[in-house]
């Protein structure tokens, strides 16, 4: 296991509808850690998927009078088109449904079985299909009714295997106080030491009558592997477990799985157990981020508040879905639940993405054009903006503890001193009084600014940073580049470059657009 290695995971989404807000907002929050990773220099390996078996599948496929294969083809595409507009750089597409994925799964059946710690019991309990999940009685609301899906359990009895996931209570509770950042935000890990305290088996089969959309059970054609087991052992095949073993071993353990706190348990009591049954080392770390509401509300059918990317793109006429990316990783402190309104988006980027940063460069390209005949100037003094080390460490920091938001405002708050350089010094000012070594030094450290604001920011906003980039006056792409995280503070924009403006890198979202939208 290399220490430059990085890994990291998303949850694999459930294939009913096509993917929304909600489900790009942990995509995004891992491509741009993926994205920092690889600044730092890490030779990352990114993972997603969806997740494919199950009942609900199977309903679902049913209703619409395909089979479950032909469902999920289509459906997947969908998230396939959605994370190709996000511009995910991830390395693999998980499918529950590959063959390979099929081998993983009963391999580590059978080791765990080996272990002694699969057994077949009769069983009978409440089950919500929306959920795929058996539920217990103080799981449901007043009405007897799952509170997720508003429908009461199905009682289900059957013969099903059970993992004796009690038998890892104290190991589990071992390792979480040993590993002190095993689950983060803190507040989750405390949540989970609170689970493990009444831990019981819990059942990893069902019979085929009742699921037949899954992996057969090895050795017992009459069961099918419940969703979890299925769902869970996604992140070691999608390195290569069992098959490729030096690629397993460059990778594992995961950096990360990113997840949200709905999945809490299955990642940080389920899937650590089995693994410990198994003998595979565990993931280094879980991070359950919040959800995203819409207009305070949670984004649901019935509500009506759906909201796909492509809904964002086609009402703002967005040129680039960074508008998107930048929203999403700013609305909340990264952890805690955020919420997203149409309103909230357009004033954000306007304010941060059109006008503060997109003006700068504008203008100050501008600048440069009559000023220096579009060139770079040659300073003596150049004033640091946070180029010194301190500020890009806080930079480095913010996004290495997922604080995608304070990570932003730092980048933002230097993009904001660059504008205040301009005003209260006014180059044109400084012109007109043939101030011309004073101007150069006040231009060339705007441009070296926005050169360090267009790689800080990267991770968030690739698209736009290319096109500051290019607009500084570079020939190759700033992401073909990979740009060390080093240059930030060690290279410098070069006297003599010239610059490339193409006017706004982003226009500011319309107004009427949206107001449109929010009378409907
Ligand atoms: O749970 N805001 O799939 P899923 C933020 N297949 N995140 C949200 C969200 C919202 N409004 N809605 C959903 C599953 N998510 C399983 C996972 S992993 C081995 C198996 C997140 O499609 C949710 O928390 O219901 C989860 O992390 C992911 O989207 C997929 O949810
Ligand atoms: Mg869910």
């Amino acid at each position: 296991m290399s220490q430059n290695t990085y890994y990291i995971t998303t949850a694999i989404d459930y294939v009913n509808a096509a993917p929304h807000l909600g489900h790009a907002y942990e995509k995004i929050a891992t491509d741009v850690m993926a994205r920092f990773q690889k600044l730092v220099g890490k030779d990352v390996f990114f993972l997603t998927g969806t997740d494919e078996h199950g009942t609900k599948v199977e309903k679902t496929a049913a209703n619409r009078g395909v089979t479950p294969q032909q469902h999920t083809d289509e459906l997947v595409e969908e998230f396939k088109k959605a994370w190709a507009y996000l511009n995910l750089n991830y390395d693999r597409f998980i499918r529950t449904t590959d063959a390979d994925h099929y081998a993983v799964v009963e391999q580590l059946w059978r080791k765990m079985a080996a272990k002694g710690d699969i057994e077949k019991r009769a069983y009978q309990g409440l089950y919500c299909a929306g959920c795929e999940k058996f539920v217990t009685e103080r799981d449901l609301n007043e009405a007897g009714e799952c509170p997720n899906h508003q429908r009461k359990p199905e009682i289900v009895q059957e013969e099903n295997y059970f993992f004796k996931l009690s038998k890892y209570k104290a190991a589990l509770q071992a390792h979480m106080q040993s590993n002190p950042n095993f689950v983060l935000p803190e507040f989750r890990s405390t949540e989970v030491l609170q689970m493990l305290e009444d831990l019981e088996d819990i059942s990893v089969s069902r019979h085929k009558n009742s699921v037949s959309w899954g992996i057969p059970v090895p050795d017992d054609a009459d069961q099918v592997i419940y969703v979890w087991i299925d769902a869970l052992s996604n992140y070691i095949t999608g390195i290569g477990y069992g098959k490729d073993e030096a690629l397993f071993n460059q990778f594992w353990p995961a950096d990360v799985h990113m997840i949200g706190k709905d999945i809490l348990r299955f990642h940080a009591i389920y899937w650590p157990a089995m693994l410990m049954s198994a003998e595979i080392p565990l993931p280094r770390q879980i991070f359950a981020h919040g959800f995203i509401n819409i207009n305070d509300a949670k984004i649901s059918k019935s509500v009506g508040n759906v909201v796909s990317p492509f809904t964002l793109k086609e009402r703002f006429e967005l040129p680039n879905p960074d508008p998107i990316r930048y929203y999403l990783m700013t609305v909340a402190t990264f952890g805690q639940d955020g919420s997203f309104t149409e309103e909230d988006f357009k004033l954000k980027v306007n304010a941060d993405l059109a006008n503060n940063l997109g003006n700068l460069l504008n203008r100050t390209l501008n600048m440069t054009n009559k000023y220096f005949e579009g060139q770079v100037p040659q300073s003596q003094h150049a004033k640091p903006g946070i180029l010194h080390a301190d500020g890009v460490t806080e930079v480095h920091q913010a996004y290495a503890a997922f604080e995608f938001q304070k990570a932003a405002d730092l980048i933002l708050q230097l993009v904001d001193w660059a504008n205040k350089q301009i005003n209260d010094q006014e180059p044109w000012t400084l012109f007109k009084e043939g101030k011309l070594t004073e101007l150069a030094d006040l231009m060339y450290t705007v441009l070296e600014t926005l050169r360090q604001v267009a790689i800080l920011l990267s991770p968030i906003t690739p698209t736009l940073s290319d096109e500051m980039w290019s607009q500084l006056g570079y020939q190759a792409k700033l992401s073909d580049l990979c740009p060390r995280w080093d240059d930030i503070t060690h290279a410098h924009i070069p006297v003599g470059q010239r610059i490339n403006l193409q006017g706004p890198i982003l226009p500011r979202l319309d107004s009427e657009l949206a107001g449109a939208t929010k009378k409907k």
